[in-house]
């Protein structure tokens, strides 16, 4: 079975094939990161323009990388949220007409749900329950998968997410754009205990994180500190530490709790170094096996999207008629929500 997936949640203009929700035949990003540079941060206006520019020549890539046409296709999967409602707004837009036109089921994927299925695309299939870490600019997150499509929130951030901060406390120091791979490359050579950031103490939940704290901090020892470039390799390895630390926090615990067979990483900060280390340590120290997508399926891709509309497939059928198809919204904060059984 074919899939076309699509995702325009933020400032990546993404299309993809997969075959049968494993095999990526093509995966085209059309970054936009060049366009938003100059502003610091994604303009949500110029993302939304931008991918009613290139979606169209991105999906025909997507499709001619594949050696296939549109006829060959049996479903679209399109992320319809959460991220940016105008950039949403396209890729949902161009899917539903696609799908339409194409005669071939439309399957709508959470975001998040695509992330985690990246990890779906590789060689080793994960076991069940699955332990999920998902990190990426507006997301850190604990979800337990006892089954395809059941997602179980154990841990969430109360304020900022880790992408997030990475991204602030790198543009604060002068790093490029997007900042964190940048502090997470300073940080290789850095002494992390110079400056050290310890594990806030949050209120309520033993799972949920807080990072805002973490970035103060740092931005208050940056303004105080003397900006030499030891001090900045220090610096951002202490802070990189500090948020690796907390990611990991919960995690032992949890995973002996719920008796997970394997733990997973996904999301853009999945790329970060420390967290792989780390995350590869403490898997071996519990005598399960990590997961971790290629760099290319951690940031927002559109292969992530068509492996986990595979599998919603599979498991919801495409009961959903041509004029349905046609009424799909997107929401910029979609929950993330279990998929239902078809029983039909
Ligand atoms: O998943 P993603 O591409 O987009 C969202 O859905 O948000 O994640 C992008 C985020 C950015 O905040 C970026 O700085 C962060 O992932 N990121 C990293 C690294 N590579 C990307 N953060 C820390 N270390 C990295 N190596
Ligand atoms: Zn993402």
């Amino acid at each position: 079975m074919l899939i076309l997936g699509i995702d325009t949640s933020c400032d990546d203009t993404s299309c993809a094939v997969v075959k049968d929700g494993r095999q990526v035949l093509s995966n085209i990003v059309a970054s936009q990161t060049k366009l938003h540079e100059k502003f610091g941060g994604v303009v949500p206006e110029i993302a939304s323009r931008r991918h009613l520019e290139v979606l169209v020549p991105a999906c025909q890539e997507a499709l001619q990388q594949a050696g296939v046409t549109l006829k060959d296709i049996d479903g679209i999967a399109v992320t319809n949220g959460p991220g940016l409602l105008g950039s949403l707004l396209v890729g949902v837009g161009f899917a539903k007409a696609l799908a339409y036109a194409a005669k071939v089921p439309l399957i709508d994927v959470h975001h998040i749900a695509g992330h985690i299925y990246a990890n779906f695309l590789g060689e080793t299939l994960p076991e069940f329950p699955l332990l999920n870490l998902v990190v990426s600019g507006g997301h850190s997150e604990l979800i337990l998968m006892e089954s395809h499509g059941q997602f179980r929130l154990l841990g969430e951030t109360r304020d900022d997410a880790a992408g997030e901060v990475f991204d602030k406390v790198a543009r604060e120091m002068g790093l490029g754009y997007p900042g964190g791979p940048y502090l997470d490359r300073l940080a290789e050579t850095g002494d992390p205990a110079r400056i050290p950031f310890p594990l806030p103490k949050i209120r309520g939940s033993r799972y949920d994180y807080s990072f805002s704290g973490i970035k103060t901090r740092a931005l208050l020892e940056l303004e105080a500190g003397e900006k030499s470039e030891a001090f900045m390799r220090d610096l951002a390895a202490g802070f990189r530490k500090g948020v690796v630390d907390q990611l990991l926090n919960p995690v032992e615990d949890l995973i002996r709790q719920t008796g997970a067979r394997g733990f997973a990483l996904s999301g853009g900060v999945a790329a970060n170094r420390l967290l792989r280390r780390e995350s590869q340590a403490l898997a071996q120290k519990l005598n399960i096996p990590l997961f971790v997508p290629p760099m290319e399926l951690c940031t927002d891709n559109g292969a992530m999207i068509a492996s986990a509309g595979y599998y919603k497939y599979k498991l919801t059928g495409g009961s959903r008629s041509q004029l349905e198809t046609l009424l799909l919204e997107c929401s910029a904060g979609l929950p993330l929500r279990s998929w239902e059984v078809d029983v039909g």
